[in-house]
């Protein structure tokens, strides 16, 4: 792992993975076709490293550290450190995966926090109890504007997640269970942004989520995400201050967007979805801080 020794507190910093060893192997979402996978291997895994290279240059290009976990043959999900843990105030809170397929990933993630943490970029690494599932920043969404977590349970997280989650960080956690098998992790259905605008998929949510969500998000700061950019997973967004770097947005969604004041950055990246993952699922963002002030100010409000 390349590991940024002088991380600025105002720098944005992110934790990814080279697609190596991606591929569709198994199917643990609707998304993911190994037959299919399979009959355009060459072409896909050569694809996925472009459009993998392509985002990892924007997020540099945008004055991001970016470090880097080794691949690992036989892990081809490895790729999405979204799911490697929940990370605010330089706390990491350990993955604790659902299905056996991505089980093994969790030792190599914690190695890999390990020494973020012997380097000093973070500085605490915490298990989850037995039995309890939480798949990470795929599942547990930090709001920035509001100083929460969203966290979506159902497919992947269990509920019981939201205590731990609350007491480690000591925030607040809004559990939203997720209804749409579509959009299994809730980082596929819903993107705080900056200014405090909340893009999200309105039918991904129960109608008590929406109800929750509706509570805590004012309806001119709601945005909603049609069908047409869902399924290209246009919610999967990484936010970079103003700049919101996406898989896909429709000419109406760009529009809403660069309305607020937003620059949107559109990186295709076909070869992931088949896997059902995009772009925040490919990133895991280290330096959150709970508090308004140090780490982000590169996230200050859109004016
Ligand atoms: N194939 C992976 C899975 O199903 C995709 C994970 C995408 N990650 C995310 N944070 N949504 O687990």
């Amino acid at each position: 792992m390349t590991t940024a020794t002088t991380n600025s507190p105002a720098k944005p910093h992110f934790l990814m993975c080279r697609p190596e060893h991606f591929s569709v192997i198994y199917s643990i979402n609707p998304w993911m076709n190994p037959g299919g996978w399979a009959r355009e291997q060459a072409s896909l895994a050569a694809s996925s490293h472009r459009q993998w290279a392509r985002l990892h240059r924007t997020l540099l290009d945008l004055g991001a550290d970016v470090d880097l976990v080794p691949p690992v043959d036989g892990l081809p999900d490895l790729v999405f450190t979204a799911n490697a843990a929940v990370v605010l105030d330089r706390k990491v809170l350990l993955a604790r995966f659902r299905h056996p397929e991505r089980q093994a990933e969790e030792a190599h993630f914690e190695a890999a926090f390990r020494r973020l943490q012997a380097h000093g970029a973070v500085d605490s690494v915490t298990r989850m109890p037995d039995g309890i599932t939480l798949e990470g920043a795929g599942d547990c969404v930090f709001d920035q504007a509001r100083g929460l977590f969203w966290m979506g349970h159902g497919p992947r997280t269990d509920q019981r997640a939201r205590p731990i989650v609350a007491d480690l960080f000591a925030t607040d956690v809004v559990a939203l269970e997720l209804a749409d098998p579509r959009f299994y992790h809730m980082d596929t259905a819903l993107c705080p942004l900056t200014g405090g605008e909340l893009l999200y998929i309105p039918g991904a949510f129960t109608d008590i989520g929406r109800a929750a969500i509706a509570a805590r998000v004012a309806p001119e700061q709601r945005i909603a995400v049609d069908e047409k950019d869902a399924v290209r997973l246009a919610a999967n967004t990484v936010c970079v201050g103003d700049v919101l770097v996406m898989p896909a947005c429709s000419p109406r969604l760009r529009a809403i967007l660069t309305e607020r004041g937003y620059r949107v950055e559109v990186n295709p990246l076909p070869a992931f979805l088949r896997s059902g993952g995009a772009a925040f699922c490919l990133t895991l963002r280290l330096d959150r801080r709970s508090g308004s002030v140090g780490a982000e100010q590169d996230d200050a409000a859109v004016a």
